[in-house]
């Protein structure tokens, strides 16, 4: 008989994977959640050549220093941020980054507040630590923004982290200036910190995005390759913050995974360096489909609320479950609400990262299905 350890028993597999695999190869997938974009060509060249200048052995266990010091820069170009490269970790991915923060910040039993509807990986991250996951809903009539009020009402002595995340996975919502700030406070006078993952900061359309590390220093900033520059296999992503906690942090990515993968590291390093042209037509490429799929979905008469950022619609149905299963019959692969949480069981996530005629056609083909 399997022995696993007890705490694996709470813990899920992703419903999100589940619909990954499915293999149908006349439904059309919007349950994938990653660019079908090609990694920009610069990025492919300095790979290729990273190989064959044989950078392939163990880097710094922090990553690279040049590769630190262009996400240094980066993080004060773009999020007014002065976090010196030695505060900079490079992590396999932001799911690495966030096992990090779960690993090196949570007790037993410490409560964190997670947005719900949200990203599925927090509760299990948080429960694989043994401590509490909390949700705070972010509500339909708020856009699926996470408001200060709903988080105030939820932090209690045993509050240690809360983790934020605009724009979101699932909602696409981008969070207000007002309340990051709000939350940031709240953090500082409460002394809770902020786990911010920042991994569609540039997939925005037509909003600033801001940084609560901006305005407070208990801010743990977690961003990364995936979603910018479509490099999500190549699993590479940080943590930024306090230099202090990214040196006690570092005692569980090195026995983790030692360090990222040097060719992946030599990618993102480019990514940084490198013209950002590929980023804009991508991010152009995301707002035709955004504006597509938001009238589509009008038109069908699934509500739905502002889509801001990333590239999801968190439509409302009347059960989810169902839904899927009547979507995946026309040849339509979606993803339960429930797969988000508790507050979600009537909703559908659709990624609109797949082409415009496909989104189109998984539109054409939902209109068909008795509502
Ligand atoms: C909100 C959010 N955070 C983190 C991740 C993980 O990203 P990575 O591929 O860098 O591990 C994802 C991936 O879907 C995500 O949606």
């Amino acid at each position: 008989m399997v022995k696993t350890a007890k705490r694996l028993e709470k813990v899920e597999l992703s419903q999100v994977r589940k619909m990954f695999e499915i293999t149908d190869e006349n439904a059309i997938n919007l349950g994938i959640g990653e660019p079908d974009f090609d990694i920009p060509e610069n990025v492919k060249i300095a790979i290729i050549e990273s190989l064959e200048e044989g950078f392939t052995h163990y880097t710094s266990n922090k990553g690279f220093l040049e590769l630190r010091e262009e996400i240094s820069k980066k993080l004060k170009q773009d999020n007014s941020l002065a976090i010196d490269p030695e505060s900079i970790m490079v992590t396999v991915g932001a799911s690495e980054a966030l096992y990090i923060c779960a690993q090196g910040l949570f007790e037993k039993g410490d409560e964190i507040l997670i947005p719900d509807p949200g990203f599925m990986s927090y509760i299990e991250s948080i429960r694989l630590s043994e401590a509490i996951p909390v949700p705070v809903q972010v509500k339909f009539e708020n856009g699926y923004k996470m408001k200060v009020e709903d988080v105030q009402e939820k932090i209690s002595p045993k509050t240690k982290a809360i983790i934020l995340n605009s724009p979101s996975n699932p909602t696409g919502a981008v969070m207000e200036k007002k309340d990051i700030k709000a939350i940031a406070e709240l953090a500082t006078d409460y002394d809770f910190t902020i786990i911010s993952d920042e991994i569609y900061e540039k997939i925005i359309y037509g909003k600033k995005h801001y940084s609560p590390a901006e305005f407070s220093d208990n801010v743990v900033v977690v961003n990364g390759f995936s979603k910018t520059y479509a490099m999500t296999g190549l699993r590479i992503a940080y943590l930024a913050g306090q230099n202090e906690l990214i040196e006690e942090l570092l005692k569980v990515h090195q026995y983790n995974t030692a360090c990222a993968s040097s060719i992946s590291q030599a990618g993102a390093y480019e990514a940084l360096k490198g013209p950002q042209k590929t980023v804009n037509s991508m991010v152009n490429e995301f707002q035709k489909r955004r504006d597509l799929i938001a009238k589509r979905l009008d038109e069908i008469g699934l509500e739905c609320s502002q889509l801001d950022g990333a590239f999801y619609a968190f439509p409302k149905v009347e059960n989810s479950q169902d839904f899927v299963q009547k979507a995946l019959k026309a040849g339509v692969v979606t993803v339960p609400g429930t797969g988000f949480g508790q507050y979600s069981e009537n909703n559908i996530r659709m990624s609109y990262a797949t082409s415009y005629k496909e989104i189109e056609e998984a539109m054409n083909r939902l209109e068909t299905i008795k509502l």
